[in-house]
């Protein structure tokens, strides 16, 4: 069976977020699997990855854009040393730049993408079994190879459309279709969601079977999804929640070559003491007190709004008996509010950018990771914490609900219902008093440890669905 992970972003050649996580290790544990060939196709980025790694221009060609001609290249990297083949699609002025998201003209550059990759398996008549669209920015492509003439020799193929964050759809006004591959208009009621064409709509439509990155936040979509849970009620037959796992071959204590003091189980207590030393010099915190930690993007998704009132709270109310660390970047007001207490409390320090080294030595150090997040469709950041014998403590939401469970109900994490600041600080003084029992806290430690989040069993679901 043949795969192709349509995606914009792939570790370790791209990431902004956990999607790159989830598409360079689902298609390597898939390949794993007698008789499956899973293989990423995504954008050409102006990354080291790519001038480290020879490339053969597999082919050479051109799309209409509206009125603007476009050279399409696909170049395949030589050594698959990843455990899988990776495809990128190169676009002068389009599909060539430093980073995947964050240009003005975004939506000429997804649709530039998917146009190109049906263009290159149209016109070299490649079949695959499956095409995996991950997010809104491939979400068009189920309805592109069903209605754009241009792409008939991919009709019927079958495609999956997951949906790794719901809150960004990728809406466009409606005059972007002139940019599309020309497609049958009496369909154009496929591609419109209250006026606007909205690919993730389309993307639950059009596709054979949709899914979302865990069970329980495929239940909240039901509820709240920015417009679209009548949709999603009515495609309900063909949605399916499968929990992200972990890459064990990069996130793994014994091996990480990003950690100063390596551990495993039996020596993780006095291990992750050695690097929280290292780590709370560099920064000039106090290893003698716990420290709570948040990683991530500053968005109110993430529930990082509350992070500057949680961190002068927290601080106050104990008199400064504990350390927190942000690494992070994102809205400035959040990222301004945090630069001022970072001169203002010793207890607290700041990183702002996106370290990949750092978040691994937090993971690694902590002895809390903070995730008050609003919405966490399947959430990493837990996982990486518990794998390195961090205790999580999350809001019960999503994915974060489905992997973390609270201490009281038999779990190793702490949960907390409301996102806001008032229940954040309560689940951090629960917290406290569990560091303060030193037992307890090792045996958190343990069995957080022990959890089993592979990818495995996950990569099976996905063959068992595509089978299916
Ligand atoms: P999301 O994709 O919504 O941001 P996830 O929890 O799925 O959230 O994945 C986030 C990933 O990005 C994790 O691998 C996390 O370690 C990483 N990450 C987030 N922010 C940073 C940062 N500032 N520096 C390094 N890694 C980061
Ligand atoms: C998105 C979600 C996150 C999930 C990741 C990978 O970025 O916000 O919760 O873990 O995708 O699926």
């Amino acid at each position: 069976m043949i795969i192709y992970h349509l995606s914009t972003e792939c570790y370790p050649i791209a990431k902004v977020g956990g999607l790159a996580d989830v598409v360079g290790a689902l298609p390597k544990y898939q390949n794993k699997i007698k008789g499956i060939d899973a293989k990423v196709v995504m954008p050409w980025y102006n990354k080291p990855f790519v001038h480290q790694h020879e490339f053969d221009i597999v082919f050479d060609g051109f799309i209409h854009q509206g009125p603007n001609m476009l050279q399409v290249q696909v170049l395949k990297e030589k050594s698959d040393a990843l455990g899988f083949e990776l495809y990128m699609v190169r676009i002068p002025g389009l599909l060539d730049r430093d980073n995947p998201y964050g240009y003005q003209d975004e939506n000429f550059q997804f649709l530039a993408f998917q146009h190109g990759v049906l263009h290159w398996l149209s016109a070299m008549e490649i079949l695959p079994d499956v095409l995996h669209c991950h997010d809104y920015h491939t979400g068009l492509v189920p309805f592109m190879i069903e209605y754009c003439g241009e792409f008939k020799f991919l009709k019927g193929v079958k495609t999956i459309g997951t949906i790794h964050n719901g809150e960004y759809q990728g809406m466009m006004s409606w005059d972007m279709a002139n940019y599309m591959p020309h497609f049958d208009s009496y369909k154009w009621g496929l591609l419109d969601w209250d006026g606007l064409l909205n690919p993730l709509a389309s993307m639950i439509r059009c596709a054979t079977a949709f899914t979302t990155v865990s069970q329980g936040y495929l239940e909240e979509l039901f509820v709240s999804f920015r417009g679209l849970e009548g949709l999603v009620r009515q495609e309900f037959g063909k949605a399916h929640g499968i929990i992200n796992g972990i890459d064990a071959e990069v996130w793994n204590p014994e091996t990480d070559p990003m950690l100063d003091f390596n551990f495993n189980i039996k020596n993780a207590v006095a291990q992750k003491k050695k690097n929280k030393e290292k780590l709370c010099k560099e920064y000039g915190l106090r290893p003698e007190l716990p420290l709570f930690a948040f990683i991530g993007r500053f968005a109110t998704e993430k529930g990082a709004d509350f992070l500057p009132d949680v961190v002068w709270r927290s601080i106050k109310q104990t008199y400064g008996a504990l350390n927190i660390m942000i690494l992070g970047s994102g809205n400035t007001y959040i990222e301004n509010k945090l630069k001022e207490f970072d001169y203002t409390y010793s207890n607290f320090a700041l990183e702002l950018g996106y370290k990949e080294h750092l978040s691994h030595q937090i993971y690694a150090s902590a002895d809390f990771l903070l995730m008050p997040s609003r919405v966490e469709p399947c959430g990493l950041n837990q996982m990486y914490s518990m794998k390195y014998g961090t205790v999580p403590i999350v809001r019960y939401t999503g994915g974060l609900r489905d992997t973390v469970k609270d201490i009281s109900t038999g779990g190793a994490g702490i949960n907390f219902t409301y996102p806001g600041v008032d229940d954040i600080i309560h689940a951090i003084n629960r917290a406290l008093s569990i560091y303060s029992e030193k037992d307890l806290m090792e045996n958190l430690i343990h069995a957080n440890m022990n959890f089993d989040f592979t990818w495995e069993k996950s990569a099976e679901k996905y063959i068992a669905l595509y089978q299916k």
